[in-house]
């Protein structure tokens, strides 16, 4: 899968992308990540890729110029399946989604700073918005590495234990069961007897009670889903 990022401080995208599963999932080919930095596109000798805002007020907007013109040569180059518009305004990021994008092959995240980009490349160019939570942050960047790494560890043969990634929280709505290493009496603490009792059915029994328990007490929507 290849994911192209459009931003202005493509730094912050750095360390969340070269380490620990990131850094395997493009060590193995399975996963390009290529960072653009949209000032290469600016309108001017300056780097300016942003404005005032029509109708007064504080904030700057993200011109269009310089992100239709980068979007347009990109694209010569990835056929994107999503151009996607990293903003607090859109749709909810959530497992499901995760999934989905994961079976794409050619991604196109723009993050956005100061007030946001201009309204026109979101309805010509963007197909899609993704929000990573009700809250606001600097700019998209953070809110990227956020779904490339929930997309990234979800394609085949990232995981080291392939079936890892099904048994993850939120996969079928449940969260994941509570998991218990060495020492098995930890302070007074005792792992779960059927843990150790080596019966594989009983064992998945004991964690799909678990998981439900938990999501009906934390997360109960979930189960409504
Ligand atoms: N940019 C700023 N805040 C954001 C959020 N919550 N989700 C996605 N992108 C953002």
């Amino acid at each position: 899968m290849k994911i192209d990022i459009l931003s202005v401080i493509p730094e912050l995208l750095d360390s969340p992308l070269q380490h620990s599963i990131m850094k395997r999932a493009q060590a193995k080919g399975l996963l390009d990540v290529q960072v653009h930095q949209l000032r290469k596109w600016a309108v001017n000798e300056y780097g300016q890729v942003d404005d005032y805002q029509y109708g007064g007020g504080a904030g700057m907007v993200m011109m269009p110029e310089p992100l239709a013109n980068a979007i347009t040569e990109l694209s010569a180059n990835s056929p994107y399946e999503e151009i996607i518009y990293m903003t607090p305004d859109g749709q909810r990021f959530d497992q499901s989604m995760a999934n989905q994008l994961s079976l794409k092959k050619n991604l196109l995240i723009i993050c956005g700073h100061y007030k946001g980009i201009d309204e026109r490349i979101r309805q010509q160019f963007v197909t899609k918005e993704i929000s990573v939570g009700d809250y606001v942050l600097s700019g998209g960047e953070i809110a990227a590495a956020v779904i490339v790494d929930a997309i990234g560890r979800l394609l085949p043969g990232v995981l080291n234990d392939e079936t890892s990634a099904l048994f993850d929280s939120f996969q079928d709505n449940l969260l994941a069961p509570p998991v218990f290493t060495r020492p098995a009496d930890f302070r007074g603490a005792k792992v779960p007897d059927v843990l150790l009792s080596g019966d594989p059915k009983k064992i998945e029994e004991w964690r799909y009670e678990q998981s439900v328990q938990r999501t009906r007490e934390r997360r109960p929507g979930l189960l409504e889903e």
